[in-house]
C-alpha cells in the first residue's frame, strides 16, 4: 500500500500496531509508524527506511510504485535502526542503489550493516538533482543521534525531517493531516518529544535556526503523519519544547507503599486546585508509566515530588523517574518535594538536593512526614501548595 502525498512523492511506510514498547521502554498504545518517502523522478530517490518486522511490507510498496524501473538512491536521514534496519534488504532487492548519507551515516552503515560500497557522502547544503525535483541535505546533528540530517525538497516546499517533528501513533487510513482526526497526536507528540528527543533542546533549537529561513509547504517525518495544514503549529510545539517552555499546572509524582505519602500527594493536589490550578496532573510512579509522567513535566511549569524513605534511599520508582528528569536536564520549572520515613530520614534530602542540582526554583520548604498524617503535616502540605501556586501565577 501507498499513497502520492504529492505529484510523483509517494508514502511507503508502514504501521506498527504489534510492538508494547518503543525502544523496549516507551508503551505504544496507538501504536506507532515507520515513515518512508519516494521520489518517483527522472533519478528514484527512497528517503529512509522501516523496522526490521515490516521490511516485506515495505519493500511491496516500492515495488507496486516502481514496478521494473531501478532505484536510484536511498538517502538515509537518521541511522537508529527503527528507520535503518531494512538498508541492507534494499540494497538486496536492488543492488545498485546508491546509498546517501553524511560522513557519519557512512561509518554507522558499515558498523551496522557491514555495508561500504556504492555509498555516496554528502555535506551540508550539498543538492541531489533527481530531474524536476532536488534534494537538499542539512545535517542537523543530535536531533537526536550524531548523524541526524534533514533533506529538502524545494521545489515542492518539503522538509523530510527525520524524528524532528515526529509523534507516536499508527495512521488510522489517511496519511496526511488533512486526512486524520489529529486528536490523539497532540498528546503523543509531547509524550514523543519528552521520550525520545527531551534531552536535545539545544540542537533543536540549532535545527529549527538552521531551517528558520526554509520555506515548508509540508513536514515528511519519519514518526506520524504528514503534516501540512498543521505544519505552525507542529513547529510551535517542538520550538517551545526545545527551550523548555511549559503551560500553568503542575505535575504531583509520588511512591508509595502504604498510602502515607499519597495522603500527602491528595492533600497537595488538593490546593493547588483551591489555589485555582486547573492543569493538574498526579502519578503514582508505580501505576503511571515514566512515559506519561515525562510528558506531563515537559508539559507544565510545576513539579511536586514526593518519596518514602526506602532501606535510606528514595524510593524505587521515585530514583528512576528522577533519574530520567536528570538525564534530560529539564530547565526552569518551579518545584516542590515531600516525603516520609519512620526512623532514619533520605528521601527528601535526596529530593532537595536534586531540585538544587536542577537549578529549579523551590518557592516552599520540603515537607518531611515521621509516620502517620496529622493536622500539622497537612498544613505543611497546603502551605507547599500555596507557595507553588503562588510561584506559578507571578
Ligand atoms: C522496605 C522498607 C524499607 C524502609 N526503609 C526505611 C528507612 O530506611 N528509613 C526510614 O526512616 N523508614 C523506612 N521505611 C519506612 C517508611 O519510610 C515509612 O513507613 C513510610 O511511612 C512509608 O510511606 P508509605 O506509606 O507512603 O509507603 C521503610 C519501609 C519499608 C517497607
Ligand atoms: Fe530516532
Ligand atoms: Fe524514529
Amino acid at each position: 500500500m501507498y499513497q502520492e502525498i504529492k505529484k510523483h512523492i509517494f508514502y511507503v511506510g508502514v504501521n506498527d500496531r504489534v510492538t508494547r514498547k518503543f525502544e523496549a521502554l516507551w508503551p505504544l498504545p496507538y501504536g506507532v509508524s515507520y515513515n518512508s518517502y519516494l521520489i518517483a523522478d527522472k533519478k528514484t530517490a527512497l528517503v529512509d527506511t522501516v523496522e526490521a518486522g515490516f521490511t516485506e511490507t515495505f519493500l511491496a510498496n516500492i515495488r507496486e510504485i516502481l514496478g521494473d524501473k531501478p532505484l536510484d538512491y536511498l538517502v538515509i536521514n537518521h541511522m537508529e535502526p527503527d528507520h535503518s534496519a531494512s538498508i541492507a534488504a534494499v540494497r538486496r532487492a536492488y543492488p545498485d542503489v546508491q546509498i546517501v548519507g553524511n560522513a557519519k551515516t557512512v561509518e554507522m552503515i558499515k558498523g551496522f550493516y557491514g555495508i561500504d560500497e556504492k555509498t555516496l557522502s554528502i555535506k551540508d547544503g550539498d543538492v541531489l538533482p533527481l530531474g524536476a525535483h532536488e534534494l537538499v541535505f542539512y545535517i542537523t546533528p543530535m536531533v537526536h543521534w550524531p548523524e541526524t540530517m534533514m533533506s529538502y525538497c524545494p521545489q515542492e516546499k518539503l522538509l523530510f525531517s527525520g524524528d524532528a517533528f515526529g509523534c507516536f501513533g499508527a495512521l488510522d487510513g489517511g496519511v496526511v493531516d488533512t486526512q486524520l482526526d489529529c486528536e490523539i497526536y497532540w498528546d503523543e507528540m509531547y509524550r514523543y518529544y519528552a521520550n525520545i528527543v527531551g534531552k536535545y533542546g539545544v540542537p533543536v533549537q540549532r535545527a529549527l535556526e538552521k531551517l528558520k529561513n526554509v520555506p515548508i509547504d509540508m513536514i515528511c517525518s519519519t514518526h506520524g503523519p504528514v503534516w501540512k495544514e498543521q505544519v505552525g503549529k507542529v513547529g510551535g510545539i517542538y520550538n517551545s519544547l526545545s527551550r523548555y517552555e511549559a503551560e500553568e499546572g503542575v505535575t504531583v509524582v509520588y511512591g508509595s507503599m502504604y498510602g502515607n505519602t499519597a495522603r500527602m500527594a491528595e492533600e497537595i493536589a488538593a490546593e493547588l486546585s483551591a489555589q485555582g490550578i486547573r492543569r493538574i496532573a498526579v502519578h503514582n510512579v508505580s501505576v503511571s508509566e515514566k512515559s506519561y509522567i515525562l510528558r506531563d513535566i515537559f508539559r507544565y511549569k510545576g513539579v511536586v515530588i514526593g518519596s518514602p524513605t526506602y532501606n535510606l534511599q528514595l524510593f524505587p520508582d521515585v530514583e528512576a523517574v528522577v533519574s530520567a528528569l536528570r538525564n534530560r536536564e529539564i530547565k526552569s520549572r518551579i518545584y516542590g518535594c515531600f516525603g516520609s520515613y519512620t526512623w532514619t530520614s533520605r528521601a527528601v534530602k535526596e529530593l532537595t538536593a536534586f531540585g538544587e542540582q536542577m537549578q529549579w526554583e523551590m518557592p516552599a520548604e520540603a515537607v518531611e512526614m515521621k509516620q502517620g498524617f496529622t493536622e500539622t503535616t497537612a498544613e505543611q502540605c497546603r502551605t507547599l501548595a500555596r507557595a507553588m501556586a503562588a510561584a506559578l501565577k507571578k
